[in-house]
């Protein structure tokens, strides 16, 4: 599994950058708006985040109908070669990534909740799907079940004559919301989890692996004063 981080943070990005597990970012209008990003400087910040990873970028559209959606797409697109546009799954937006991944654009389909989006979305010709996982578990749904039936789905076929240069297609689990999601979604093979950084730090503690290294101090303390 690979992990993305979900977020527009350069600091979070460069720190999680520099534990080597990080293998992209997708980004959204609230997460940017959440660092205070105007739109003016909307372009030059995908720049920025490009430059700092090694991967796939997600940067999201917010037209409405597909020919915005196209323009939209071709001007991100433009920005760094590691750019992935990112679309909501309705029907201005299928038509807008299937016009995009005919010109060899990355889509990554997002606001994905059920498996016929899902398959709708691959047959476009998206090169990333982002099922969400939180928002259900928000509304009292099983998240973690939802995510498993499009992993299952999209596996039991072959996209590779929909995707940009026949690439596999590869399945994000977004809106993680814990540690456990991740688990849950490795173990059912979801290709990518998109992770906020708070969640990512938590991945790597456990309560065991702290008592452990408390006690390693204490003895190692007795060494040094043997
Ligand atoms: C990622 O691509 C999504 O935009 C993100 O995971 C949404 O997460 P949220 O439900 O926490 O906003």
């Amino acid at each position: 599994m690979k992990f993305f981080l979900d977020t527009a943070d350069l600091n979070e990005i460069e720190e999680a950058a520099s534990w080597g597990a990080l293998a992209g970012v997708t980004t959204n209008p609230t997460l940017y708006a959440r660092i205070g990003g105007k739109l003016s400087d909307f372009h030059a910040h995908i720049k920025r985040i490009c430059a700092l990873v090694d991967g796939p970028v997600s940067a999201e559209s917010v037209a409405m109908t597909r020919d915005e959606i196209i323009r939209d797409g071709r001007e991100l697109a433009a920005l760094a070669p590691n750019v992935v546009v990112k679309i909501p799954t309705m029907v201005e937006g299928l038509a807008a990534t299937h016009a995009l991944a005919k010109e060899g654009i990355a889509v990554n389909m997002t606001l994905c909740f059920t498996v016929p989006q899902a398959i709708m979305a691959a047959r476009a010709g998206a090169r990333y799907i982002s099922p969400f996982v939180g928002r259900f578990d928000d509304i009292s749904e099983d998240g973690i079940g939802q995510l498993e039936d499009v992993v299952i789905a999209i596996n039991n076929y072959d996209f590779t004559q929909n995707t940009v240069r026949g690439e596999q297609i590869e399945i994000i689990a977004a809106s993680i919301r814990s540690a456990n999601h991740v688990t849950q979604a490795a173990l059912m093979g979801a290709d990518i989890a998109t992770i906020p950084f708070d969640v990512l730090k938590k991945m790597v503690s456990h309560p065991l692996t702290d008592r452990g290294l408390e006690s390693f101090m204490k003895d190692w303390e007795k060494v040094q004063n043997a």
